[in-house]
């Protein structure tokens, strides 16, 4: 199939990029670089020894996103587009909360309208956990009801499961694949790919990779009182690879019109402090941490049931906490971009 991966530079679309390669379909990649960086193209291509397209243009310009389908449908249409563009810092976007709005929004819009000029009846959007908010069932299934959500961020992607819904309803041949993922964290086994944050990490796994390099001091972990086995925060962190693998999985849905939910994780908690303990052991390198205040917004446990997933698209994650915090460990000593 002829994919097109919106934000195909990014952490989560680099690794779809090489997954779908992998799997023989052809990949255009759209970003704008505004997190990411180009050299991350050719190193799916050093990966896959496949060659990728790739178009810097921002998807919240409509004529020229209009341009690229115009130029690529001359040779063969998109079967199907995957969404991973988007803003996706938390915190931020309580600080920019118009920012997160127009471009998560003005770019999701932009495709819906591409995909209806050019006949393109297939997306995957990368949904959140965040949408849950704080569920009262744990593991948490599709079935759960939406719940309140803490931040702008959040909301986007709320609000783009609905764009999507009503995109659906107005259309019988769409189909909108809604992937909600849990906590992404790894790299590519090469070390050539992985997570680059800009700046300070908000993210756990980030955050403890800085502090193994040395480029923090120690860890704070937010909140030690929590309902849960050792009192730090639990979530269900899967390998981006197995993400990955679960968007290819997830285009068999490309022709079945409708909405299709799926949770994307493990199925398994780990505890902040599991985490750090992980880390240290593949890096063998000690993480010292400070116990402070909760973060506002935090949930003290959230992991999926991903069966559905599992016995409708035939997709389940196999690799372990270990497998993440080595290949995460890896990649900061390999592949680092950002300093
Ligand atoms: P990322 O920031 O690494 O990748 C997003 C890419 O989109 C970046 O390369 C960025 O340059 C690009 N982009 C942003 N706005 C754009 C625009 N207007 N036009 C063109 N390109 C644009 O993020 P990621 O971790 O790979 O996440 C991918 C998607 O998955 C995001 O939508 C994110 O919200 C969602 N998600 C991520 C996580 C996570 O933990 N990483 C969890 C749940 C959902
Ligand atoms: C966060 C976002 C979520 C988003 C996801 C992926 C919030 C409230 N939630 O999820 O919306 O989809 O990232 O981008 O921000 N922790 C520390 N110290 C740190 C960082 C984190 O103790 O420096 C703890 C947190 O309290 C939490 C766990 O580690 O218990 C995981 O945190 P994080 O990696 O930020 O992910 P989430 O909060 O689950």
């Amino acid at each position: 199939m002829k994919i097109l991966v919106a934000g195909g530079a990014g952490f989560i679309g680099s690794h779809t990029s090489v997954e779908l390669l992998a799997a023989g379909h052809d990949v255009v990649c759209i970003d704008n670089l505004s997190n990411s960086k180009l050299e991350v193209i050719d190193r799916i291509k050093e990966i896959t020894s496949r060659d990728v397209k790739f178009y810097n243009v921002d998807i919240c310009n409509k004529k020229e996103l209009l341009d690229v389908f115009d130029i690529e449908s001359k040779t063969k249409k998109f079967d199907s587009i995957i969404m991973f563009a988007g803003y996706k810092a938390v915190g931020e976007s309580v600080l920019k909360p118009i920012e997160y709005y127009e471009n998560n929004l003005e770019s999701l819009i932009n495709i819906c309208i591409a995909m209806k000029m050019y006949s393109c009846n297939s997306i995957i959007f990368s949904s959140s956990a965040t949408v849950y908010g704080d569920p009262k069932i744990i593991p948490v299934t599709e079935a759960c009801e939406k719940g309140k959500i803490s931040s702008p961020y959040g909301q986007t992607k709320s609000m783009i499961e609905q764009i999507l819904e009503d995109f659906v309803n107005s259309d019988k041949n769409i189909s909108a694949c809604l992937l909600r993922y849990f906590n992404p964290i790894g790299a590519h086994e090469s070390g050539l790919i992985g997570e680059d944050p800009n700046g300070i990490p908000n993210n756990l796994v980030p955050y403890i990779a800085d502090v193994a390099m040395g480029k923090r001091d120690y860890l704070r972990v937010f909140g030690s009182d929590y309902n849960t086995k050792d009192g730090t925060g639990v979530r269900d962190y899967i390998h981006v690879v197995d993400l990955a693998k679960g968007h290819v999985a997830a285009l068999k849905l490309y022709n079945k019109p409708g909405v299709h939910i799926y949770n994307l994780g493990t199925g398994e908690g780990y505890s902040v402090l599991e985490v750090v303990k992980m880390y240290e052991k593949v890096s063998g390198k000690s993480i010292p941490y400070k116990i402070v205040d909760r973060r506002p917004g935090d949930v003290a446990v959230l992991y999926c049931d991903p069966s559905k997933a599992k016995n409708e698209l035939g997709w389940s994650a196999k690799l372990n906490l270990e497998d993440m915090c080595r290949d995460s460990y890896n990649y900061q000593l390999k592949g680092r971009m950002n300093g």
